[in-house]
């Protein structure tokens, strides 16, 4: 064990190790969506985090350099979508295109961004504060509408050392 420790040096340019340990903390998978003037735009993001119940906040965090970013970050309103695991094809879709929306089932939602249908919890949000975070962005946003969908059995999708996976409760 002691042997196969990798530790991080915060002087190394190398982030290799500091990614292979942050990515052991499996995560659920989001789509983010805003509407822009040239339409809608989405990105998988598994950055999500709940932050507050009164106000209700949420956060997650792009990266600046993702060519997405400044319509993210200048968006006055988004979605956050939960993905269940029989949803890893949007995840793949908005990890390589922030377009394409037309091959999934979506509307405009009542905040008017771009609203995938079939996922197992959506909010949309109002943007509450943008904060620099070293190579990211920090969104939180206010959440205005938040639906799930109990009627909806698939498990949720995870992810973990790059990994996709499902969840699978313990019995009992
Ligand atoms: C499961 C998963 C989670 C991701 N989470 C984030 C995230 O939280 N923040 C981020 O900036 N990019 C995240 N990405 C990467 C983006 O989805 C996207 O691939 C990246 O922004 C590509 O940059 P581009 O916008 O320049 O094409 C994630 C990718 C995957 C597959």
């Amino acid at each position: 064990m002691k042997n196969s420790m990798h530790l991080f040096d915060p002087n190394s340019q190398d982030t290799t190790d500091l990614r292979r340990a942050f990515g052991r903390f499996a995560t659920g998978v989001t789509v983010v969506t805003v509407q822009t003037p040239d339409g809608p735009m989405g990105m998988t993001a598994n950055s999500f985090s709940s932050v507050s119940l009164d106000p209700a906040l949420v956060l997650w965090s792009p990266g600046i350099a993702s060519k997405r970013h400044d319509a993210f970050a200048g968006a006055a309103q988004f979605a956050i979508h939960i993905l269940g695991a029989d949803q890893q094809a949007q995840a793949d879709h908005f990890a390589a295109n922030g377009d394409g929306f037309d091959q999934f089932d979506w509307v405009a939602g009542p905040n008017g961004s771009p609203t995938l249908n079939g996922c197992l919890a959506t909010f949309h949000c109002d943007t509450f504060a943008v904060h620099p975070a070293g190579d990211h962005s920090i969104i939180l946003g206010q959440v205005t509408h938040a639906a799930f969908h109990p009627e909806k059995n698939a498990p949720a999708l995870l992810f973990e050392q790059s990994r996709y996976g499902r969840f699978s409760p313990d019995a009992g």
